[in-house]
């Protein structure tokens, strides 16, 4: 699923891997939480001549990858032990990974509607849950609008938000949107059942009660008159030399 994810970035990005100037031409790349390693992969293959590094705990990236790439296992929150900088530091989806944040680029909750059509539905409820599980935990699902004050007052210069809509399904009329709903609909649906069971029983919620609820919560993520969608947010900015 994650790089069914990576393709609805892509397509909210008009085809590009980033949104800042960065996006291609830069020397020496660094993903922060590279995951499988796809956006690093692909980094390096459209741009031979950059070194592209991705770092992360878990060693869940391909062997085969192109010359200009590589991986490290490590916790990118420990100092780090690179001798060269880096020109462009990426990190995407790292939202529920540790409670400091720097230049990341991630989801809001709850769902959103303009027309009112998300209001009372079981997928806003869930939502809600969802941060109230989170923040019962000490982690944030709605620290995303703070990035950029966050990037600015860490001393980054020119900083950069950008937000984009993630429709829940396929209900917009725009093309390009109509598409990143139907995949953001099955990447949802998917993680369902295990993000709430992993979350809801912090909130005292048993299996059974669980499961119950999340059929409910299904049909509206697939109801088409119910006009939802996450607003993401990306940042970026430049670290003074
Ligand atoms: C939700 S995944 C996102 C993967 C990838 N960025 C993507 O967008 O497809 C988050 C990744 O961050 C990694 N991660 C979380 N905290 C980290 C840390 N402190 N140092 C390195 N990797 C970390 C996790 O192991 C996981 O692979």
């Amino acid at each position: 699923m994650a790089d069914v994810t990576h393709e609805i970035w892509k397509k909210l990005f008009c085809g590009d891997l980033a949104v800042c100037p960065k996006k291609s031409g830069a020397d020496r790349v660094l993903e922060v939480g590279t995951g499988t390693g796809i956006w690093a992969i692909e980094y390096a293959e459209k741009h031979e001549g950059a070194q592209v590094i991705g770092v992360d705990m878990s060693a869940v990236q391909p062997q085969w990858v192109p010359p200009n790439c590589s991986f490290e296992v490590d916790d990118a929150e420990e100092e780090w032990a690179w001798k060269s900088k880096f020109d462009f530091i990426f990190a995407r989806s790292m939202i529920r990974s540790k409670h400091d944040w720097e230049c990341l680029q991630d989801d809001l909750f709850p769902v959103c509607s303009d027309d009112g059509t998300v209001d009372g539905s079981n997928l806003l409820k869930w939502a809600t849950y969802i941060i109230e599980a989170t923040k019962k935990m000490g982690q944030s699902v709605t620290v995303a609008p703070q990035f950029k004050q966050m990037m600015e007052d860490a001393g980054f210069k020119g900083v950069v938000e950008v937000q984009h809509k993630w429709p829940t399904n396929h209900w917009p009329r725009d093309e390009r949107y109509k598409e990143v709903g139907r995949w953001s609909c099955v990447v949802a649906s998917e993680g369902l059942e295990g993000l709430s069971l992993a979350l809801f029983k912090v909130l005292g919620w048993t299996v059974p009660e669980t499961l119950t609820f999340l059929p409910e919560v299904g049909k509206d993520l697939r109801n088409v008159r119910i006009h939802g969608y996450w607003r993401v947010y990306t940042v970026y900015g430049q670290k003074p030399a």
